[in-house]
């Protein structure tokens, strides 16, 4: 059998009529994922503690109520969180965590380029989109890293070795829309991922980005993340670190 399919492979290689599927490739990753995305929504839906599925109107000032959530039900006002976003822009989700924790402990990192995009998402935005002067906080917990994740986040978690490998709860924003940036993310914050930790994903179900990034990090590094909220038919998808 092997023999059958290694003689089939080698055909392939040297007449490689796969070629004529090429134009079609998008759409059927586009169908790879999406499918995905169903099926695991069907699987997940039913233990997802507070969920809107299905909703027909997208509203995404719901996005706050899954924050309130996951702060109430985490107890994480006044505990001392390590916040980590990537993907800032105006600071609005940035702001709405600094101001709800008030631990004087707590300290919040925010990544961006601050000069939008770095590539074109989803067909309707283009690199450069989103593009934001450094917003102004006025609070010593808080630090902006400017600058590529790709460029800068290495650099952080060197530099950081003691906030990041402390027993503090982990709290990660992932609103960078794109696949890479997401990927590109989680991989380098594995190492310093523990039980308990909160990873929040701002588009969770485009299928060709954040979940796509989402299911290539939990099925590479064999690590469990269970969700625990959901709005807007899982846009904003709020995960515990298992
Ligand atoms: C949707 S916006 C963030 C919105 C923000 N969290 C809010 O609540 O208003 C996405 C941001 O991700 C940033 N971004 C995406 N990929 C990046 C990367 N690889 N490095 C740095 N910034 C990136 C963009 O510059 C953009 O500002």
């Amino acid at each position: 059998m092997l023999k059958i399919f290694k003689f089939f492979k080698d055909i392939l290689l040297f007449i490689p009529v796969t070629l004529f599927f090429h134009p079609f490739s998008k759409l059927f990753g586009f169908l790879y994922y999406f499918n995905k995305l169903l099926i695991w929504i069907n699987k997940n839906k039913k233990i997802v503690l507070y969920n809107d599925y299905f909703s027909l109107i997208r509203d995404y000032g719901k996005r706050v109520k899954l924050y309130d959530f996951v702060s109430e039900h985490f107890s994480l006002e006044n505990k001392k969180i390590i916040y980590l976003e990537f993907g800032v822009a105006a600071a609005a989700s940035f702001k709405w965590w600094l101001s709800k924790n008030k631990s004087t402990e707590s300290r919040f990192f925010g990544f961006d380029t601050f000069e939008g995009l770095p590539e074109d998402w989803g067909g309707f935005f283009s690199k450069g989109d989103m593009s934001h002067s450094l917003p102004e906080i006025n609070d010593a917990r808080a630090q902006f890293i400017k600058g590529l994740f790709q460029d800068t986040l290495n650099k952080f978690i060197q530099e950081n070795q003691i906030i990041l490998t402390q027993h503090s709860q982990k709290v990660i924003h992932l609103d960078a829309d794109l696949y890479t940036s997401t990927i590109f993310t989680l991989a380098q914050l594995f190492p310093y991922l523990r039980k308990g930790d909160i990873i929040m994903f701002d588009e969770f179900n485009v299928a060709m980005h954040e979940f796509k990034a989402y299911l290539e990090f939990t099925e590479s590094y064999y690590i469990k993340l269970r969700p625990v909220a959901a709005v807007n038919n899982f846009y904003q998808t709020a995960f515990i670190v298992e």
